[in-house]
């Protein structure tokens, strides 16, 4: 027995697709200004008669109409920052018509929600415990954290999260209760009912199947809760998902600080940072079934490790890397990043835990990129309190890179999930996800051209995958990625589009 690891999904893993796997053509350019002016305010101006609110659809037919014409114009980005993020704004708030939280006392039970996972997977699995309390006219009680994955972590909840701030901003959707009352506790005859819903269930699952039980029993416990409700919802419960995950969810104070500080440090040193997700750890690795040229040793090590999942297939390591299923080295998100113009004077900020060959295989990356700094050498000493608890230096990570000017993804998993998802919802901040597929392309032919024509072609197979707000949606996206109904066209008037 081993944990999945926070990674792919090809083997049902994870949810969502594509990150780094298999995204489609780079196609798309970002707008021109001129026609995105023109067609905000055409929009606009229909809409008034018709009180008709731009859709995904609308949306997609007017950038079909200027994406052939920009493509072909190849227009250079800003690499640090999207131009076209000012013409869109966080929308969640809840509508009039949204059903207020029951109160505790009319509720139709309690229930109570053990999530799973690493901390973004058990981030997921609160979000969407939210909202099926509010499916079920539930009194949610406080998520319990898992204690039993691969991280072994004690955390409970409000070590990890502000809980009087979780329970007081939800309170107009859903009832929270640390705890189930002692009078509830004490007239209960038997253990709570247990249940698991099936992955990505649909709302009516939880009416149909669910609620009966919950009703009948006044509480009801759900397990293994992470992904287990559906991933496409209506427009009011996406946005409760939003007002869950980017404004309720808040790490402890601190936890808050000690992100914050390591930020400052960086902001000290340089106006602007990259945060990079590397992610090149040994579980990863062999879970990915690839093959990074370290000889039968690496075959051994990688080898052994895979053995922890039981019903993990034969894979061909090659076809994986031409897949895109494969991470990059570090050394190649480096060649990456300087190919797309980030100078060697750049600040590094690297996210990860053990990474495979340690040192050895970090120093080309940091040959590439000197200033490179983890949160170890950031914090020194302050780190200490934080060690024993994985969780908490995952959530450090995590603010550490919310806040960069630059995230770079190095894999599909839940943090580069859900981090990819906040920063567009928070102003659409760049995040780059690799192109594994097509680079991996180009290091083969690495020596076959200078290092002009690799940066221009680097930079073309990375076009939709950028952070910009049109970018490439893998074939089955996940909200939590590309969390679309929590973000809306500015107002015509409102947009400051000019030539
Ligand atoms: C439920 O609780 C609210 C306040 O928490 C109270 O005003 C209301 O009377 C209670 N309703 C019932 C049916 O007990
Ligand atoms: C929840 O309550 C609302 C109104 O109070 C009601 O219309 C709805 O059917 C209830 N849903 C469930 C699942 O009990
Ligand atoms: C960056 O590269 C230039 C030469 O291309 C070199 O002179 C400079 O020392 C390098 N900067 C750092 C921080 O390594
Ligand atoms: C324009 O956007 C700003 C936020 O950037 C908002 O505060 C303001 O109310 C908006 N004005 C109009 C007319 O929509």
């Amino acid at each position: 027995m081993g944990r999945k690891p926070d990674a792919a999904t090809k083997f049902g893993g994870g949810g969502g697709g594509g990150g780094a796997a298999s995204p489609r053509p780079a196609r798309r350019a970002p707008p021109s200004p001129v026609f995105l002016g023109t067609a905000l305010f055409v929009l606009g101006f229909v809409s008034l008669f018709t009180g008709h609110v731009v859709t995904d659809a609308d949306w997609s037919r007017i950038r079909s109409r200027w994406r052939s014409k920009q493509f072909r114009n190849n227009e250079p980005i800003d690499i640090w920052k999207s131009k076209y993020s000012s013409l869109y704004h966080a929308c969640s708030e809840r509508s009039t018509d949204f059903r207020s939280a029951v109160l505790e006392n009319s509720s139709t039970g309690y229930l109570l929600i053990a999530t799973s996972g690493g901390l973004n997977q058990q981030r997921i699995g609160i979000t969407d415990a939210v909202v099926v309390a509010w499916i079920l006219n539930a009194t949610l009680v406080v998520p319990q954290l898992d204690h039993h994955s691969f991280w072994k972590d004690e955390s409970e909840f409000s070590d990890i999260f502000d809980v009087d701030w979780f329970i007081s901003y939800l309170s107009r959707d859903v009832s929270v209760v640390k705890r189930i009352p002692y009078e509830v506790m004490m007239s209960m005859d038997k253990l709570p009912w247990t249940m698991r819903a099936p992955r990505k269930s649909m709302p009516d699952f939880y009416t149909s199947e669910v609620l009966p039980i919950l009703m009948r029993r006044r509480v009801l416990q759900l397990t293994k809760f992470d992904y287990r409700l559906t991933s496409e919802l209506d427009e009011d419960l996406q946005k409760l998902r939003c007002r869950v995950n980017y404004h309720a969810l808040r790490f402890t104070n601190s936890i808050q600080a000690m992100g914050q500080k390591l930020v400052q440090k960086l902001r000290l040193m340089s106006s602007q940072y990259v945060a990079i997700h590397l992610r090149f750890e040994p579980d990863m690795l062999a879970f990915s079934g690839c093959y990074y040229g370290g000889g039968e040793k690496e075959r051994k090590e990688l080898g052994e490790i895979r053995k922890r999942w039981d019903t993990l297939p034969e894979l061909s390591a090659e076809e994986e890397r031409s897949r895109g299923k494969c991470p990059l080295t570090p050394h190649e998100v480096g060649l990456m990043l300087r190919a797309l113009g980030f100078g060697n004077d750049t600040y590094m900020y690297v996210a990860s835990g053990e990474i495979y060959g340690g040192e050895e295989t970090l120093k080309p990356l940091k040959e590439l990129f000197p200033n490179f700094y983890t949160k170890e050498m950031l914090a020194v000493e302050d780190l200490e309190p934080f060690l024993p608890f994985s969780s908490r230096l995952a959530a450090i990570d995590f603010i550490v890179c919310d806040e960069s000017d630059v995230f770079v993804t190095n894999n599909n998993g839940n943090m580069a999930k859900v981090l990819a998802g906040r920063r567009r919802y928070m102003g659409h901040k760049r995040t780059i996800r690799p192109n594994a597929k097509k680079l991996n392309v180009l290091f083969q032919r690495r020596n076959e051209m200078g290092w002009d024509m690799f940066s221009r072609k680097v930079k073309k197979v990375q076009r939709g995958l950028m952070g910009e707000p049109d970018d490439i949606r893998p074939r089955q996206y996940d909200f939590h990625e590309f969390p679309s109904s929590c973000i809306c066209i500015r107002k015509p008037e409102n947009t400051s589009v000019t030539a």
